[in-house]
């Protein structure tokens, strides 16, 4: 593997690792104020980054090359509102989609098409993880203050109405 494209895979885990973090801060504090369907779908969601991360680490090994088991900051610990949890989760993914997108460029620049075509899984796991993002904040914009909308809100995160499916995710 060639040391450019080992130092941006890694660059991506310590991403991954980041976002697992960032959403177990999410998860947590969404607990603590009662949310239980918020911190359920936040906990898979830290989850499935972790996995993403694994992922990488797997790829970078298997293919001669060493990963790099990143530190990872410290995420905020308390949110405004479930609104802001989510803008923060959905600009924080499109963050993630640009760094994915720049991996894809650089896989073409070294003409590594093996990386290129790993690296196609996270590029449709992107689309899903923002659309997703997206659905979920244009709900609770329509919701806004609204006491028992928010109520329903946090039971259909619980029952998993609008969540990933995280069987197909770990088979991926
Ligand atoms: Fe692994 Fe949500 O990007």
């Amino acid at each position: 593997m060639k040391a450019r494209i080992e130092e941006a895979l890694n660059e991506q885990i310590k991403k991954e690792a980041s976002s697992s973090h960032f959403y177990l801060s999410m998860a947590s504090w969404a607990e603590t104020k009662g949310l239980n369907g918020t911190a359920k779908f936040l906990y898979q969601h830290s989850d499935e980054e972790r996995f993403h991360m694994l992922k990488l680490v797997k790829f970078v090994n298997e293919r001669g090359g060493k990963a790099d088991i990143p530190s990872v900051d410290k995420p905020q610990k308390s949110f405004e509102s479930l609104e802001n949890i989510f803008e923060l989760l959905l600009e924080h993914e499109m963050q993630v989609t640009e760094s994915i997108n720049n991996l894809v460029d650089i896989c073409l620049q070294e003409k590594d098409y093996t990386t290129h075509n790993f690296i196609q899984w996270y590029v449709s796991e992107q689309l899903e993880e923002e659309a997703l993002a997206r659905t979920i904040l244009d709900k609770l914009k329509m919701i806004g203050t609204d006491k028992g909308g928010l109520y329903l809100f946090d039971r259909d995160l619980e029952n998993s109405a609008i969540s990933p499916d995280p069987a197909a995710e770990q088979q991926a």
